[in-house]
């Protein structure tokens, strides 16, 4: 028998991997070789998502024809949008992304080849139609028409476009933009540990994407985007805030976007985002949002900086999607929208060296008992 706390495979190295580094103590969060500050401040996603892929930044030539996969995979296939209708309309939309990821894999005649070259334009084509997925969602739900996706123009162009039927402000799209980036990958995250799990089984790339979005969903790692936003319409008001703290600290409650298994400082992805959630509020005129997020900063932060806990990327994204109008529950699909790109790019990682993961647990149940008949217990 073991008294040991389980230990959520924290610091146990389970692959090698070139796509993806953080520094935990330093908060430096770095893709293939380039600091995401860099990246955010001077990259497209389509960029970044080459360079996750295929391990250098493209060309101009290798951009334009990434651009043109992209725009020839947005196309929305009949069969899904008949299913999207069978939903519930309540339905939440993470589990509409996951079943129509899967059903995406009964729609691709290459589904099960696991070569390089049909996984490369497997993740390409998802990278192009989960944006599709959820906005198409959106309107399907609400019983408005969907937008024609625009081939000349960005993913984030297009997710902005395809949600709110109305051209998007060049800030927004380079927001947005910065947004995907910053989630697109974060080495061996839950959701992309499962990802890889699923393909190491040689299980195939819809299905393993399918394993990450399930796993994104949950509000200790992706779904925690949600979460905050949900404490701040709870919040109300600025006024409100230290009231509300003072409670969830009483009721030994996790605040929710702050903690991290890996960072013990500042989230870099989170300092970036602080600053666009600050701009855009006052763009919009409305910085409610933002000023309530850093008030639960000010107060909470003292609270458990002994504990190494500060706040993580899904803080301040809350509050930056709430201005840009985007509806509660699509914010942890957004982040799967991005994240799609780091899950493709480790899945070609797994693909090309694998071995299966199958780890042990420390066995602390019954032993020696013999079977008593039914009638007897
Ligand atoms: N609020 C209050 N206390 C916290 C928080 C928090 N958000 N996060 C951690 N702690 C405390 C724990 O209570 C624990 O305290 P103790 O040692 O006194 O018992 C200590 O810090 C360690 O916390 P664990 O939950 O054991 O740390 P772990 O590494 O397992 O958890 C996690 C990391 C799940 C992210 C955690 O910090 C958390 O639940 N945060 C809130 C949810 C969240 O924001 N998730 C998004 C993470 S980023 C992402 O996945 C995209």
């Amino acid at each position: 028998m073991s008294d040991k706390k389980p230990s959520g495979l924290q610091d146990v190295v389970v692959a090698q991997s070139s796509i993806c580094y953080i520094d935990g103590q330093r908060g430096q969060l770095v893709y293939r070789g380039y600091d995401i500050d860099d990246l955010a401040e001077n990259a497209s996603f389509e960029e970044v998502a080459w360079l996750l892929w295929n391990g250098n930044l493209p060309t101009q030539s290798e951009l334009s024809g990434l651009q043109q996969d992209l725009a020839a995979a947005m196309h929305f296939p009949k069969h899904l949008l008949e299913l999207l209708k069978e939903l519930p309309f309540d339905a939440n939309p993470m589990r509409v992304l996951s079943i129509a990821t899967a059903a995406l894999g009964t729609l691709d005649p290459d589904a099960d080849d696991l070569s390089p070259e049909a996984n490369r334009k497997k993740a390409i084509n998802l990278t192009a139609q989960l944006p599709l997925i959820t906005t198409a969602w959106h309107h399907v739900r609400n019983g408005t028409e969907i937008p024609q996706p625009k081939a000349d123009k960005s993913l984030a162009y297009n997710f902005l476009w395809m949600l709110n039927g109305a051209p998007p402000d060049d800030y927004a799209v380079r927001t947005f933009d910065a947004v995907l980036i910053l989630h697109a990958d974060h080495e061996l995250n839950a959701s992309t540990f499962s990802a890889r799990v699923t393909a190491a089984t040689l299980s195939d790339l819809h299905s393993a994407v399918t394993s990450a979005i399930c796993t994104l969903k949950g509000p200790l790692h992706g779904g925690a985007n949600e979460a905050v936003m949900q404490m701040l319409q709870e919040i109300g008001e600025v006024e409100n805030v230290g009231r509300y703290m003072e409670k969830l600290r009483a009721d030994g409650k996790k605040v929710m976007g702050f903690g991290h298994r890996v960072y013990k400082a500042k989230d870099p992805r989170a300092k970036i985002l602080e600053k666009m959630s600050e701009e855009l509020g006052k763009r919009a005129g409305d910085t409610k949002w933002f000023e309530m997020t850093r008030a639960v900063e000010e107060i909470f932060q003292p609270q458990v900086a002994a504990k190494g806990i500060y706040p993580n990327v899904d803080f301040y994204s809350a509050s930056a999607y709430q201005v840009m109008g985007i509806p509660r529950d699509l914010f942890t699909p957004i982040f799967a929208c991005s994240r799609v790109v780091g899950w493709t790019a480790h899945l070609l990682e797994q693909y090309a060296n694998n071995r299966l993961f199958r780890p042990s647990s420390d066995y602390i149940g019954e032993t020696g008992r013999k079977y008593t008949p039914l009638a007897s217990r």
